[in-house]
């Protein structure tokens, strides 16, 4: 059985002033009617044919409990477990606690671990990959899904292919490179054979504890603790916050893959994007002929290259003779960038924070 882990921990600050603490990017993000998080559930609610899915464990924090169950019903998909992180540690504790929650109930248990930030528009070309990805459990492989880059993006991994694979066979990894600086992503892309890491992980639970116990050993105890102390609470299941607070915040890609020498990659050709920041979503939105993308209330007029965004019920958003800027105007806070700085609104959100 396929159990699909959906992680929905993150703060989302680069989409600020529409990802706030309380209700991050994933949850208030909407693309053709559904938020982020009820697109990646429903993407596993309907399994591509041959393929039988759990319905999805979600590891998620305190504050979103509510709003991943409110989210999932309205989406239509039956809830699975969730599990209730008292901080966030990053994702290689999450994707740990959940491959010893799980293995504890299935000893057998595959878990195909998701991000809820992505959006992924041909579900029957994921599953299809995903198909491709599975005879690699049976040599106790960890498996990735690599997408073509094309831009030197330092927000990605990078995974470097033991050779090309022009038919999107599984192929085995030579290097794991997380966020590489911007020079050393532009020689990869130049020298080629690299592909982005999907943030997508295909493995048995046991596999992945066998991979921390080698790895990152110190992770292992506390984070078993927070499982066996933890206790389920209306539904959800809350990991101990004692031990649970001696984990190391690291995320899996620095912990595990890159690390881990037992990679397998399944190239995937589909559309893929992780919309990060507000460059992302004008880009995945369909820019106009003259790269303006404007939402309901929110006119344009002689502007290029600008996405006009306005959240806020009543009020219209107008720009004129804009280039390369995002303005997003909300009830409460209004962001107006330059779109080669999108990276940096996440300054704002900490320049705020500061204020506090
Ligand atoms: N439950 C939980 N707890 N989820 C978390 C936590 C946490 O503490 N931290 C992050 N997440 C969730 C985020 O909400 C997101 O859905 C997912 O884990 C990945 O975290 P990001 O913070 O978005 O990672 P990233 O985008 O910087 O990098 C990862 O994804 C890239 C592709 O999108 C890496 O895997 C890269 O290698 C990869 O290229
Ligand atoms: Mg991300």
């Amino acid at each position: 059985m396929i159990y699909p882990v959906i992680l929905c921990g993150g703060s989302g600050t680069r989409l600020w002033p529409l990802s706030r603490k309380s209700y991050p990017k994933q949850f208030a993000l909407k693309v053709n009617g559904e938020s982020l998080f009820q697109a990646s559930a429903r993407r596993f609610s309907e399994p591509p044919p041959g393929l039988q899915f759990a319905a999805p464990t979600v590891v998620t924090g305190n504050d979103f409990r509510f709003i991943v169950t409110e989210q999932l019903l309205a989406a239509g998909v039956e809830p699975g477990p969730v599990l209730i992180e008292p901080a966030p540690r990053n994702t290689a504790p999450a994707i740990l606690a959940a491959a010893l929650f799980l293995c504890e109930r299935d000893p057998d248990a595959v878990l195909l671990v998701a991000p809820s930030d992505h959006v992924i528009p041909d579900a029957a070309a994921f599953g299809q990959a995903i198909a491709r990805g599975l005879p690699a459990l049976a040599e106790a492989r960890l498996v990735t899904f690599g997408i073509q880059p094309d831009r030197p993006e330092t927000g990605y991994g990078y995974l470097e292919l033991e050779r090309a694979s022009p038919d999107g066979a599984p192929v085995a990894l030579r290097a794991f490179v997380e966020k590489p600086d911007a020079e050393r992503a532009a020689r990869m892309l130049e020298q080629g054979g690299f592909l982005w890491n999907a943030g997508i992980f295909l493995f048995r639970a046991a596999d992945l504890i066998a991979a921390c116990q080698q790895h990152c050993p110190a992770l292992l105890p506390p984070v078993e603790a927070a499982i066996n102390q933890g206790a389920p609470d209306l539904g959800f299941f809350r990991l101990a916050s004692g031990p649970w607070s001696q984990a190391e915040d690291i995320s899996v890609d620095y912990a595990v893959m890159e690390r881990a020498p037992n990679l397998t990659v399944v190239p995937y050709q589909g559309g893929w994007s992780d919309l990060g920041g507000w460059d992302a979503v004008w880009r995945e939105s369909g820019p106009d002929r003259d790269g303006v993308v404007t939402s309901d209330h929110a006119t344009a007029i002689d502007c290029r290259n600008s996405l006009l965004r306005s959240e806020a019920p009543g009020q219209e958003l107008v720009g004129i003779g804009l280039e390369n800027i995002i303005a997003i105007a909300m009830p409460d806070a209004v962001l107006i960038a330059d779109r080669d700085r999108a990276q940096d609104v996440k300054l704002a959100v900490s320049s705020l924070k500061s204020r506090d």
